[in-house]
């Protein structure tokens, strides 16, 4: 039995619930006001077996034991897990985890320390002047973290040495590697170093800039299980308040354009660190901002790469916007597009017009991103042939198709149809799934078209639990498909160790938080999800599938809640709740409860 279920089923639900509220135990589902919003009429109620508790009022959410207490306490699960597990009398060790990531940060904070002082030695003269020379002083320098990274092969290694850091911890966050000789050697040597910190400030790794026009231009940290460049953005630990004050994020694509951004007070602004930017970079800055606008550099602005990490993003963000106003969530996040002429990048825009007027016009003009791929699309194909009509609208009419708002999509494709100098009947006629995937059939296509209840059930056919499970496998094995996952809430997790993965990972800076929780359960879980088999599936089918999943999710938790409102209506001649006005209310949520179910069926068929 693990830790988890131990808690479960020593604690008596009811006691520790009342401990918090005035629970009327004379029946069988014992009821309250509800402890977390103030009302006069009880609302809350507990089912003591099944474990769980559910408010049928205002705050009208649910769950277990472990989520009460995280809740009316504000706890983190494995706080919640041990304030219980003291209560149950049971014998709580967290596991020992934490301490490998903690060598890491350690191992960064003290290389980062070396660069700077290195940097402020005489040895850092040319390298002061360079960044003089882009405008950052002794002191903005300090602020955003900049360094040198000594030009000796092993000095480094052996300063770290010195301070205690073995060779493994040394290795494990990128600041040596082994060379021919089998000796450690420094990662970066020469360079300009820029701290790389994720959102709680913590360093994770470093960008390292060459100072003599030699390449690569830039060596960054390797991928570590504290650093994943496609799951961070740059400057995030700057810019959080900023973003959530203004409510918009301003992505731009280079170290040294956030800084320079921030140094002239645009503090809402981050970088993706050249990669195309993910859905799941896309995904750290929802819930602090409404709308995020992409800063991108002229010369990868059309480009291929650009274009499908885009098309994948809007295919996140639509797939988020389905699920969570099914759900009854929160709209998402408005997605814009700005770019900039002759070849400037955002560091030259903003240095170039001190008054800051040439950028805050840019991020003004800049454009939807549907439409903003509707005109790169159609640029890149040959318009006046049959054939490029049809590779244009097959790539065009799925990001359509995910419009939400029937007229906005009518409104799309007329403008498609304009584009491709069609009429809107032809381009109706077209069929749009020839030509949905780019690639050529490969043997993957041999998977029946019901894969998704496949993956679903391949993981652990017995198992209630398949779609959290599926689910949550694909995004710890597939990060970048994390945003697709975003959809739910944590409250639709059955199994409180999958809602603290979830919870984890929808929270964290990197997945590797995850093993941070320190609770061993979790950490097992992580690991079995880890290493599980997913059915060979293509990115296209593994979006799909996980969309199912969020889908069954939601028709789970929705027939939940109808299951539970069942048994507080009479079955067995006994009245409705005694207050008239209540027993409207809980008629009138059964009725809107049969049409959310319904609307869900609704789509999946
Ligand atoms: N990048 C990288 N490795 C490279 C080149 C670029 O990791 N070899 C990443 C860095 O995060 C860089 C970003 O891509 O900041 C954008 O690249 P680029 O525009 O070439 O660099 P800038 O940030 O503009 O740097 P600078 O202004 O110093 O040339
Ligand atoms: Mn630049």
């Amino acid at each position: 039995m693990t830790l988890v279920d131990e808690v479960k089923a020593r604690s008596d639900i009811v006691q520790v619930i009342s401990q918090y509220a005035d629970l009327d135990t004379r029946s069988r589902t014992p009821k309250a006001p509800c402890p977390f919003h103030a009302e006069r009429t009880p609302s809350f109620v507990v089912f003591p077996d099944t474990g769980t508790w559910r408010c049928f009022g205002a705050c009208s959410t649910g769950g277990d034991v472990i989520a009460f207490v995280m809740r009316k306490e504000n706890l983190q699960f494995g706080e919640a897990l041990k304030h219980l597990a003291d209560l149950a009398g049971i014998r709580y060790e967290p596991n020992e985890r934490r301490g490998d990531y903690e060598s890491l940060y350690k191992a960064n904070e003290i290389a980062a320390a070396y660069f700077r002082a290195l940097l402020n030695s005489p040895e850092g003269e040319a390298a002061r002047s360079y960044l003089a020379g882009r405008g950052i002083d002794t002191e903005a320098a300090k602020r955003r973290g900049f360094g040198l990274s000594p030009s000796g092969i092993e000095t480094l290694a052996g300063h770290l040495k010195a301070r205690g850091i073995g060779a493994g911890a040394a290795k494990a966050a990128g600041l040596v590697r082994q060379g021919q000789d089998g000796g450690w050697h420094d990662m970066f040597r020469g360079r300009l170093t820029i701290e790389i910190r994720d959102r709680r400030g913590r360093i994770v790794g470093f960008g390292a800039r060459s100072l003599d026009g030699s390449e690569p231009k830039y060596i960054n940290s390797p991928r570590s299980s504290i650093f994943d460049k496609s799951s961070l953005l740059f400057g995030l630990n700057w810019a959080a308040d900023g973003i959530s004050a203004s409510g918009t994020a301003v992505v731009v694509e280079g170290y040294m354009d956030a800084i320079t951004a921030h140094e002239a007070g645009f503090d809402n602004t981050v970088a993706s660190m050249g990669t195309a930017i993910t859905a799941e970079q896309v995904g750290l800055v929802r819930g602090l901002a409404s709308e995020v606008i992409l800063a991108l550099d002229s010369d990868v602005a059309g480009q291929a790469a650009t274009r499908n990490s885009l098309e994948s993003v809007w295919g996140a963000i639509q797939s988020h916007r389905r699920s969570s106003s099914a759900a009854g969530g929160p709209s998402t996040l408005e997605i814009r597009v700005a770019t900039f002429d002759s070849g400037k990048d955002p560091d030259e825009v903003i240095r170039g017009d001190p008054s800051g007027d040439e950028w805050r016009a840019s991020l003004k003009e800049a454009k939807p991103l549907l439409d903003y791929l509707l005109e790169t699309v159609a640029g890149t194909y040959d318009l006046d042939t049959p054939d490029g009509k049809a590779q244009a609208a097959g790539e065009l009419r799925p990001l359509i198709n995910q419009v939400p708002n029937q007229y906005e999509q009518e409104a799309y494709l007329t403008r498609l149809a304009g584009l491709l100098g069609v009429s809107l009947e032809q381009l109706r006629m077209s069929a749009p799934r020839s030509t949905y995937r780019r690639r050529s059939p490969g043997p993957m296509d041999r998977e029946p078209p019901g894969a998704n209840d496949a993956a679903a059930s391949a993981l652990n056919p017995d198992s209630v639990n398949a779609p959290e499970d599926y689910l949550l496998a694909a995004v710890l094995q597939k990060p970048e498909l994390r945003e697709y996952a975003m959809g739910v809430s944590e409250e639709q997790f059955r199994d409180p160790v999958n809602r603290a993965v979830f919870t984890i990972l929808k929270d964290s800076d990197t997945l590797e938080d995850a093993a941070l929780s320190g609770v061993g359960d979790i950490a097992d879980k992580i690991e079995r999800l880890r290493n599980r088999a997913l059915p060979p599936m293509d990115h296209r089918e593994m979006v799909d599938a996980i969309s199912d999943c969020v889908l069954r999710l939601h028709q789970r938790h929705i027939r939940t809640i109808k299951a539970e409102e069942n048994r507080l209506l009479p079955t067995d001649g006994k009245a409705l709740p005694d207050d008239p006005q209540q027993a409207a209310a809980l008629a009138q949520r059964l009725v809107e409860t049969n049409d959310r179910l319904q609307h869900l069926f609704a789509r999946r068929s």
